[in-house]
């Protein structure tokens, strides 16, 4: 099976089943001398896991992993050695014995016929590869690579800007609060918003539903030239990056959707004199910024200097326990009602994998661009 690898200089590869004794993940080209310390990669790993970082209360589901990494290699006193970074996360609180009756369902909304249909044999358990803890190692690579970026200025930063057919305040909008997002229970940045969502997602649980949302991403100190103009462009990296995650199924870069919609005149973000000096450039070129942002950072497949900005798009949890109809191997029409844990919305635990998957597209380019000219 391919399709487990990533990046092109800083690269990562992810194993694991959720069911399996653990996942984690290999990174190979993290520069030598970035400061990472377990606490790091644990920080991360919190925020990804149900019930454990702010975003953990009512929206998620009750496995309750204490995702402790181990850094097996390629760190030492606190520093990255350059060589390959290996971190290994065990799963233990997995009860298998919830997907037994599952063994030969097709569930709707899941990767089940699929993945038969292409290999002729599946982990049942947890959703096995396909499953949402196949992002540990994501977030763990993730957290070398903010690391990595932190040094060079460059910060990323995701809340929920939707969730459950609730739109929150977005930045410029009255009431938008970043730290909100940092601390309430959904990673939403307006705490009346975050009330209204924690209660549609209630009365979906009880129900035996579930919902869907959307991830905004931004991410700032970013310099110019980061992308390649034709297949390698920041933009194309950043959206297969997200479409990678599972349960995504749609993103947006800078005014997206909004700018099919609108005129050139209104679009096109005007070149300004830079709000601050600015260095790297070729000789000759001058220092600009723009005036706004339509474009969401990139012009070209090239980072512009201005924040990178787009939207994540994550259908509804797939697992419901509201009764469905399916087909079994035989052929059979069976009725099926999903037991085991599972989240109402996924949406604030995969904030920090959105984040993640950034930070590993952008310290592969950061490393690519210093290749880029004399
Ligand atoms: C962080 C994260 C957690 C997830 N948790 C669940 C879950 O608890 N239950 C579920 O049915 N799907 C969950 N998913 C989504 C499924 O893995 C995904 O919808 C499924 O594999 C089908 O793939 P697709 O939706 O990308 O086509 C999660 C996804 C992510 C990124």
């Amino acid at each position: 099976m391919g399709g487990n690898s990533f990046g092109t200089l800083f690269t990562i590869t992810t194993f694991g089943e959720s069911h399996g004794p653990g996942c984690g993940v290999l990174v190979d080209g993290c520069p030598a001398g970035v400061s990472l310390k377990t606490e790091d990669i644990a920080r991360e790993l919190r925020r990804r896991r149900p019930g454990g970082g702010p975003q953990g209360l009512g929206a998620a589901s009750g496995r309750a992993e204490a995702d402790e990494p181990e850094i097996l290699s390629g760190v030492f006193e606190g520093k990255t050695l350059g060589t390959p970074i290996a971190i290994l996360v065990r799963n233990k609180d997995h009860r298998s014995g919830d997907y037994d009756e599952l063994k030969d369902l097709y569930r709707p909304g899941h990767a089940d016929w699929p993945w038969e249909a292409k290999y002729g044999i599946r982990d049942h358990r947890g959703g096995g590869r396909s499953s949402g803890r196949e992002t540990v190692g994501r977030v763990a690579a993730g957290a070398a690579a903010k690391a990595f970026l932190a040094e060079e200025g460059i910060l990323i930063r995701a809340w929920t800007s939707a969730a459950a057919g609730i739109q929150a305040p977005g930045p410029g909008d009255p009431g938008f609060d970043y730290a909100e997002a940092a601390g309430n229970p959904l990673g939403v940045p307006h705490r009346e918003t975050a009330e209204r969502i924690l209660e549609k997602i209630e009365n979906l649980r009880n129900q035996g539903d579930s919902a869907g949302g959307v991830i905004t991403c931004m991410v700032t100190g970013l310099p110019p030239g980061l992308g390649d103009p034709v297949f390698g462009k920041l933009d194309a990296r950043i959206a297969g990056a997200m479409v990678s995650i599972g349960a995504v199924k749609g993103v947006e870069l800078g005014s997206g959707f909004t700018a099919a919609f609108g005129r050139g005149s209104d679009n096109n973000d005007e070149p300004a004199p830079p709000r601050a000096a600015r260095s790297g450039l070729p000789p000759g070129v001058p220092a600009l910024d723009f005036k706004t942002n339509h474009a969401g950072g990139v012009l070209g497949g090239i980072s512009t200097g201005s924040p990178l900005e787009f939207r994540t798009a994550f259908k509804p949890v797939p697992s419901i326990s509201k009764k469905q109809r399916t087909l079994d191997r035989q052929g059979t029409v069976r009725d099926l009602v999903i037991r085991g844990r599972h989240d109402v919305c996924i949406v604030p635990r995969a904030i920090p994998v959105v984040e993640a998957m950034t930070a590993l597209v952008l310290a592969d380019l950061v490393l690519l661009n210093r290749s880029a000219r004399v």
